[in-house]
């Protein structure tokens, strides 16, 4: 519903558009049609143009020239010249002669660069009151008879004001177009021109080209007639106004020619591909553009690309009580799914991966790979395909490999890079750029790696190619599944046998994957080794689902009277199942059946059911087996009888936020005695009051203070929950139906 069709409010005093083609006579219709200006004046100089528009309800009242109503203009009035862009300065010229200072001027031209050069020129230098924009609207079809009402609504209108451009002329602009149904945001001219050069002007001129090649062919009609689907598609564009298209390529000459060239060059090598047939090349570019396109198409439908979803900010309300009953799978494990990309990558051959976790975390390595020239088919529905390039095959991506939140991607892929042949920079957002990465950049470093961190051994990290590794035996100082493995994809690369000696176990995917791809991981206790030089061969990987998921509905269970959840095909690798052992011990009721080996790993079905729970000392030797799962055995403890102690856990404190400050305050927050200490925490357990808590943009304890919500008096609002799509995407709809009542909402809404 549009803001102003209810009230009628005007916005503006005056509207006057100059140039009654799609976009000026569509805003005057929509203005007119919503009651937000006092008049709806329309210049053009066709009489024949401003006859229809008078006719059609577009315009109160029609004027062959700006000079006929200049005089009448002042301050809240709104000229909008809508003319194709080579005109623009014309009309901008008449207005610098005929209009007060304090009329807001804008435009809606796709170039800006040219038109803000021609108001500068014009008026001496740029005009306060000159706001310059750009609806991305349109279509194929042109002129007043094509105007329609609704055009703008969710559609973008970028702005791009410079410093001198007054704040209040920029506020009407702005209200004018929110008030048609358009999201508004703002862009450095610059950026508006090479952006719309690539998304906007070079579609059109390929569609105006093709369609020209095809016409000149002396068989054209024939090929007409048999152009189906593929032609019309691509070319409906072709069908758009000849005037409008010319001016824009002389305006935005430069970045149109800068993209148009590049086009030209991947144009070249496609045809290199198809004439030697390079079939690696061909599905390497097709399967790279089908999944950009699958990920664009899905903006494009929301179509107010403005703040995608994942910028809002997404808050949880979660009701009070609930029931914890339900037979679930929960989506596949987060290591293994990195593990498996990664793997499959360097092996030779194609791997396929089933269960693959569609999380933003296993994307990023997804995308890293891609970026390194690997072709990766899906997902879809957890399936993965890698076509692997072997250990040598990595090509340098273009651009910093951007990790996102996940700590995993970054220090794996740091080890795996660090015996490669080419320099590369391994970015992430705010979260992991706060993580300690010289746990990592040390041990390779001592192989002879050449590793720049940011300040306080933080990411970014720059990772220089060409250094020949030398294996390493690596006593490791803190337990740490990220650090071993990223010793040992190294160690893949170095010359002889690289060797890791770990304090207490942590989860061992990575060795009895690599087994699982044919190569000889040894190990021995504590210590785990292998031989650089070998190669993996590609396999099948059919990933289990994530315990560290799976705990959030295991708690849900223990803390619920009358619970009985059944978690099916968990992995329950010895080194995860920390908090199996934890909630057994606090008194919760945990059967395990159908236990079985999937791949190297076990694998069992989980069924949880309440009974009184118990407060604990948590023994420090399942630290590292549930090292991920404490906040939500916090959720367990607050909700147990007597006082629950964590020790020996100081290693919370760096995950994607200090967890246990997070659940602290949080724990607090909501009535229950919590107190932190350096390496862990004492929990009373008591009654979980209800109160608005902060995820510290951290997945696990935005779910973990979810699930607190079954045993809350009153509601639990969570803020910042975006994260939650880093491990587990379809963690709200799994939720509900096992009886937890959590409703996303948008913030501000
Ligand atoms: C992981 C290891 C653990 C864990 C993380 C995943 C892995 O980190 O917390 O979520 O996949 O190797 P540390 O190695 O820092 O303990």
């Amino acid at each position: 519903m549009l803001e102003n069709s209810q009230t009628n409010q005007p916005v503006v005093k005056r509207l006057v558009v100059i140039g009654l083609g799609l976009i000026g006579s569509s805003l005057a219709l929509a203005a007119r049609q919503h009651g937000l200006a006092i008049e709806v004046v329309g210049i053009s100089r066709r009489t024949s143009t401003l006859d229809l528009a008078l006719e059609r309800g577009i315009i109160d009242r029609a004027e062959e020239s700006l000079a006929a109503i200049a005089d009448s203009l002042g301050a809240g009035d709104v000229v909008v010249i809508g003319v194709p862009t080579l005109t623009v300065p014309a009309i901008l010229q008449d207005c610098a002669d005929l209009l007060s200072s304090d009329v807001t001027i804008t435009d809606v031209a796709s170039v800006k660069g040219s038109v803000v050069q021609a108001a500068a020129t014009i008026y001496g230098a740029l005009p306060p009151q000159f706001v310059p924009g750009h609806p991305i609207a349109g279509s194929e079809k042109s002129g007043v008879t094509a105007a329609k009402s609704d055009l703008f609504v969710n559609h973008r209108v970028i702005l791009t004001p410079h410093e001198h451009t007054a704040q209040q002329h920029i506020n009407l602009v702005e209200k004018l177009w929110q008030s048609v149904g358009a999201a508004v945001s703002s862009m450095p001219i610059r950026e508006h021109d090479e952006v719309l050069a690539a998304t906007s002007h070079l579609p059109h001129f390929l569609a105006y080209s093709l369609v020209d090649t095809l016409a000149n062919m002396r068989e054209n009609r024939e090929i007409f007639r048999y152009a189906a689907g593929g032609f019309r598609d691509f070319t409906r564009i072709a069908a758009s106004d000849p005037v409008m298209w010319r001016d824009i390529a002389l305006a935005n000459r430069d970045a149109i020619l800068s993209v148009l060239d590049q086009v030209m060059a991947d144009f070249n090598q496609l045809r290199g591909a198809i004439d030697s047939g390079d079939e690696t090349y061909l599905m390497d570019v097709f399967t790279r553009a089908r999944d950009a396109r699958n990920h664009f198409g899905k903006l494009i439908e929301s179509k107010v690309l403005e703040q995608p979803m994942s910028e809002k900010t997404i808050n949880y309300r979660v009701s009070p009580g609930g029931v914890a009953q339900g037979d679930i799978r929960v989506p596949g494990d987060k290591s293994m799914s990195h593990r498996s990309i990664m793997l499959g990558s360097i092996a030779e051959g194609m791997t396929e991966v089933t269960g693959f976790l569609e999380g933003e975390d296993s994307l990023a390595t997804l995308q890293a790979f891609r970026d390194m020239g690997v072709v990766i088919e899906g997902p879809d529905q957890g399936r993965v395909v890698i076509h692997g390039v072997g250990l040598h095959g990595l090509k340098a991506p273009n651009k910093p490999l951007y990790l996102g939140n996940s700590g995993t991607s970054m220090r794996l892929l740091s080890g795996l890079l660090a015996g490669q042949t080419f320099d590369v920079e391994l970015t992430g957002d705010a979260s992991l750029t706060g993580r300690p990465m010289a746990r990592v950049a040390n041990p390779l470093t001592e192989m002879g790696a050449v590793i720049e961190t940011a300040a306080g051994g933080k990411p970014p990290l720059r990772i220089k190619g060409g250094n020949k590794l030398k294996a390493i035996h690596y006593v490791m100082p803190m337990a740490s599944a990220q650090v071993k493995s990223c010793v040992l994809l190294a160690g893949l690369y170095a010359d002889g046998e690289t060797s890791t000696v770990e304090p207490a176990p942590t989860r061992d995917h990575s060795e009895r994957m690599l087994r699982g791809f044919g190569y000889d991981v040894t190990t021995d206790g504590s210590k785990a080794s292998l031989r650089g030089g070998g190669a993996l061969t590609a396999t099948r990987i059919d990933v289990p689902a994530d315990i560290s998921s799976a705990a959030f509905f295991m708690v849900a269970a223990a803390i619920t009277p009358g619970s009985d959840i059944m978690l099916r095909h968990v992995g329950v690798n010895p080194t995860r199942i920390g908090v199996i052992n934890i909630l057994r011990q606090m008194g919760t009721l945990i059967e395990l059946s159908n236990e079985r080996e999937v791949g190297g790993e076990p694998v069992a079905d989980i069924r949880i059911r309440h009974a009184e729970l118990l407060g604990i000392v948590i023994p420090e030797d399942q630290v590292p087996l549930a090292i991920d799962e404490f906040p939500v055995l916090f959720i367990a403890a607050a909700c147990a009888k007597g006082e629950t102690v964590l020790t020996g856990a100081e290693e919370l404190r760096v995950k994607e936020s200090d967890r246990i400050q997070s659940m602290a305050d949080g724990l607090l927050t909501l009535g229950i005695d919590a107190q932190a200490t350096p390496d862990g925490i004492r929990i009373q357990g008591g009654q979980i009051g209800g109160g608005v808590v902060h995820s510290h943009d951290d997945h696990r304890i935005a779910m973990a203070f979810s699930i607190a919500a079954l045993r809350a008096q009153d509601e639990i609002f969570v803020q910042d929950c975006n994260n939650v799509a880093t491990s587990f995407p379809d963690f709200v709809a799994l939720a509900h139906r096992v009886g937890l009542q959590i409703t996303p909402e948008v913030a501000g809404h």
